[in-house]
C-alpha cells in the first residue's frame, strides 16, 4: 500500500482560511478510499476546537533543532474518514490570533517543516511520498533533500510539491538563512531568487514532481503574465510539472443533506432552491421575491480575484437591472469600501457581509441564481464548483481551473451545451455582457430549468482526481 504524507498549513475542519484547507481536508480521504495509506500533518493552532482536541491521542514529545534554537514539539493524532491527522503542537508558534500574518511566519513554518521531518522517526512512519502544499510547507521538501537525505530511512522518500497559489511564495531576506532557516551558505544558490530567499522556488527545484491544481494553470504559470517571476524556473522544471483539477467534498457540499441551509434539495427537486433565496432575502433585509435574480460573490476581496473589473461595472448593473447582489468576504480596504458604499446606495438590492463565514457561504450558494467569479488568475477555484453543486449558474473568466471546469453555454437546436457563462478578456465590458446574457437566460424558465439540471449533475467530486494523484505517485 502506498504511504503518503500530506504536509500543509491548514485542513478542514480543523483550521482553514481558504481553498487549501478544503483540499487538505478532502483529497486525503478520497485517496484513502482508493486504497492508499494517507496521513496529513499540520500545526495545532489555537483555533482548533476543543471537540477535536478531545479526540486527539498523544503520539510523541521531542525537541526540534532550528538553527541555534531547541524547541518543544508535541505530536498528537486523530483518525477521520480513514485518514490519520497529525498535529504539531507548539503554543509559542501556533497559539496566535490568526493562522498567518505574524511577523515571524517564516520562522513558524520553518519550525513546522523541521518538526515534520523529525516526527517521522518518532512516529516510525516513513512515507513513500512526502507531499507538501504551498509555501508554508516548502521547507519540508528542502530539508528532506538537504538535511535528512543521508539518513537511511529518509533515503527513498520521494517528494511532491503542490502549488495552490503562486501569488504567495514565502520571500525573505538572506540575513535569516542560517539564523532562522538553519541552512548553511552552501545552500545559497538553491534558496536564492533575485537576491532573496524564495521558499517556493527552492521547493520547485528540490521536489521530484511539482503539481498544481488545474491543467490550465500548469501551463499559465510557465508564462510571464501568470508566473509571478517564477515562470523561468517553472519552464526549466517543466518535465516534472503537472496539473490535476481539484474536486470538492461531495459530503460536505451537498444541498440534499446540508444541515445549515433552510430547505434541502437536489437536482430533481431543484425548484425548492428558491425557498432558500426567500429565506436569505428575509434574513438580510432584502425584498423577499421569487422573481428577482440573485447574484452572489463569495471571495477574498483581493485584486487577482477580479475585483477591479467587478467594481467597474456592478453599480451600473445593479442600478439598471432588476437584480439583487449578495457579497461575502473580506480583504483589501478599497474593495470593502466600494461594497459598503454600493449597499448604502442600493439598500433594496445589495447586501454586503465583510467576513469569512463558511455556513453563511453555503446559505448564499443555496440561495443565489448567478455566481460571479471573474478572476484575473485562478489556480483552480472551488467556489464555481460549489456554486454548481448548489444549482447556481456560474459566470466566470476563462483562466486556470475556471477554464477547465466551466464551459460556455450555447444552444444547438433543442440541445444545450456548456455549464455556465464564460468570457476571455479581462474587462468589465465582457463581464457585463456575460452577466446580462446569463440574466436573460434566467428569465426563460424552461431553459433555466434545463441548464441548472445539467449544472447540478456535472461531476466535481474527487474520484477522478484521486486516481490521477495515485498515478502521479506511481510515476515518480
Ligand atoms: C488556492 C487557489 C484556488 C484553489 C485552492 C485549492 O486557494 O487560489 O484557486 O482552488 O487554492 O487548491
Amino acid at each position: 500500500m502506498k504511504k503518503i504524507l500530506f504536509v500543509g498549513a491548514e485542513a478542514m475542519p480543523f483550521a482553514a482560511t481558504g481553498g487549501l484547507g478544503d483540499v487538505m481536508g478532502s483529497l486525503p480521504a478520497a485517496l484513502a478510499k482508493e486504497g492508499a495509506d494517507v496521513r496529513v500533518i499540520l500545526p495545532l493552532y489555537g483555533q482548533v476546537k476543543g471537540e477535536w482536541r478531545a479526540k486527539m491521542k498523544d503520539e510523541a514529545i521531542f525537541n526540534v533543532d532550528l538553527a541555534w534554537r531547541s524547541l518543544y514539539c508535541g505530536i498528537k493524532s486523530l483518525k477521520k474518514d480513514g485518514v490519520v491527522y497529525y498535529f504539531v503542537d507548539n503554543e509559542y508558534y501556533f497559539k496566535r490570533d490568526a493562522l498567518y500574518g505574524s511577523f515571524d511566519d517564516g520562522e513558524r513554518f520553518a519550525y513546522f517543516s523541521k518538526a515534520v521531518l523529525e516526527a517521522l522517526s518518532h512516529l516510525d512512519f516513513y512515507p513513500d511520498v512526502l507531499h507538501a502544499h504551498d509555501w508554508q510547507a516548502a521547507l519540508s521538501v528542502v530539508y528532506l533533500n538537504t538535511l535528512y537525505r543521508a539518513r537511511a530511512e529518509y533515503e527513498n522518500i520521494r517528494s511532491v510539491f503542490t502549488i495552490h497559489n503562486i501569488e504567495y511564495q514565502g520571500q525573505y531576506n538572506f540575513g535569516i538563512l542560517g539564523d532562522v532557516f538553519g541552512l548553511g551558505v552552501e545552500h545559497y544558490e538553491l534558496m536564492d531568487f533575485g537576491g532573496c530567499i524564495n521558499l517556493m522556488k527552492a521547493a520547485i527545484v528540490s521536489a521530484d514532481i511539482v503539481s498544481t491544481v488545474s491543467p490550465r494553470y500548469a501551463e499559465e504559470i510557465c508564462t510571464p503574465s501568470f508566473g509571478r517571476g517564477l515562470d523561468g524556473i517553472l519552464r526549466e522544471n517543466r518535465h516534472k510539472l503537472c496539473g490535476i483539477l481539484n474536486g470538492i467534498d461531495y459530503k460536505y457540499y451537498n444541498p440534499g443533506r446540508d444541515p445549515v441551509i433552510p430547505v434541502r434539495y437536489n437536482w430533481r427537486t431543484r425548484e425548492l432552491k428558491c425557498e432558500n433565496k426567500l429565506a436569505l432575502q428575509s434574513a438580510l433585509g432584502l425584498p423577499a421575491r421569487r422573481d428577482v435574480p440573485m447574484m452572489a460573490v463569495i471571495t477574498r476581496l483581493v485584486a487577482h480575484k477580479g475585483l477591479d473589473i467587478m467594481t467597474e461595472i456592478l453599480s451600473k448593473l445593479v442600478g439598471e437591472r432588476d437584480v439583487q447582489l449578495v457579497v461575502l468576504g473580506c480583504g483589501e480596504e478599497r474593495f470593502e469600501h466600494y461594497f459598503t458604499e454600493l449597499a448604502r446606495c442600493f439598500p433594496d438590492k445589495v447586501s454586503v457581509l465583510l467576513k469569512y463565514d463558511r455556513d453563511l457561504a453555503k446559505q448564499i450558494y443555496a440561495a443565489c441564481d448567478l455566481f460571479l467569479m471573474p478572476s484575473k488568475s485562478e489556480p483552480c477555484g472551488l467556489s464555481q464548483m460549489i456554486a454548481s453543486r448548489y444549482g447556481a449558474i456560474p459566470v466566470v473568466r476563462e483562466t486556470g481551473g475556471l477554464y477547465d471546469s466551466i464551459k460556455g453555454y450555447w444552444e444547438e437546436g433543442k440541445r444545450i451545451h456548456g455549464n455556465g457563462f464564460t468570457f476571455a478578456g479581462y474587462s468589465g465590458a465582457e463581464l457585463y455582457e456575460r452577466v446580462c446574457a446569463a440574466l436573460t437566460l434566467w428569465r426563460n424558465e424552461e431553459k433555466r430549468h434545463r441548464l441548472i439540471g445539467k449544472i447540478m449533475r456535472t461531476d466535481f467530486s474527487w474520484s477522478a482526481a484521486a486516481r490521477d494523484y495515485l498515478a502521479m505517485y506511481d510515476n515518480i
